[in-house]
């Protein structure tokens, strides 16, 4: 039985909704194992995956108390950059319904799916330098490879944030939709996809996926800014109920 997750499992797709609404669904450990155990069901018998977020948020990043604490060897552990690469390689097409906030590692985890659809009320966003850290569980080279490397970067060094219809006219989202349609609409992407021989399916995502080298040097720098100072004020400070 999962903490922080909803899990629905029907013949040809698994439904997992994010479900920490006293922390707007920001990824904590216990997340992130529920999350590796969804994956296990998904590799022992491939299925499509939706993922989404309760409340009006899909995910507002990693847990900050809990990232405040990490040091070195958790950076080098890559906690979110391996579970994010593993539901990237998971067998079959992943689909992120996104409404509200997707901030941070929550964003990182839209990011890592094959394709996201979105409300109109959906914001993407990476806000990790402004807590002393980096990005480093895919913001650094999947948004790059899904927007371009100048928008990327005004998101990932200047704080900008893509609203539903910039994240459309990127082409970050395939679909903007009213909230109270994402999940029917997102079902009906699936149900498309459901339509594909399966067999087909998988070898396409395999071939289409280009392997990449990038988890390592992301986590070696976030192991040199899990140790600093300015990360740790700056997460207090936010823990404290101050927002820049
Ligand atoms: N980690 C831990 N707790 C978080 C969190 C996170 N990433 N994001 C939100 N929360 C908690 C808040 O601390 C607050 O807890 P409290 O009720 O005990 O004070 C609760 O969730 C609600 O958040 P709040 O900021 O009051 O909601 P809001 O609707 O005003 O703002 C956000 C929503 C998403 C804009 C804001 O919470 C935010 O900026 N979150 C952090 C985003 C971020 O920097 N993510 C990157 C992390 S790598």
């Amino acid at each position: 039985m999962a903490e922080t997750l909803r899990i629905e499992e029907r013949d040809d797709r698994i439904v997992v909704t994010l479900h920490r609404p006293e922390a707007r669904n920001a990824i904590n450990a216990a997340m992130v194992r529920e999350l590796h155990d969804v994956c296990s069901l998904l590799e022992q018998r491939p299925r499509l995956l939706l993922l989404t977020g309760d409340g009006g948020t899909f995910a507002a990043g990693a847990d900050i108390a809990e990232l405040r604490e990490r040091g070195r060897e958790q950076a080098l552990q890559g906690i979110n950059s391996r579970l994010f690469d593993r539901i990237a390689r998971l067998p079959l097409p992943t689909v992120a319904a996104v409404d509200g906030y997707a901030l941070g590692g929550g964003a990182e985890l839209a990011y890592a799916c094959d394709l996201r659809i979105a409300s109109s009320g959906a914001v993407f966003g990476n806000p990790e330098p402004g807590l002393g850290i980096l990005a480093a569980a895919g913001a650094c080279w999947r948004l790059r490879e899904l927007v371009g490397a100048s928008v990327a970067k005004q998101v990932l060094l200047a704080g900008r944030r893509l609203d539903a219809d910039d994240a459309y006219r990127l082409g970050l989202v395939a679909e903007v939709v009213p909230a109270g349609e994402l999940l029917k609409r997102a079902h009906a992407m699936l149900d498309r996809m459901a339509r594909s021989g399966p067999l087909a399916l998988r070898l396409t995502k395999l071939v289409a996926d280009a392997p990449g080298g990038h988890p390592v040097t992301d986590d070696l720098a976030q192991a040199i800014l899990f140790e600093s100072e300015d990360k740790r004020s700056r997460m207090d400070a936010f823990l404290a109920g101050e927002r820049r």
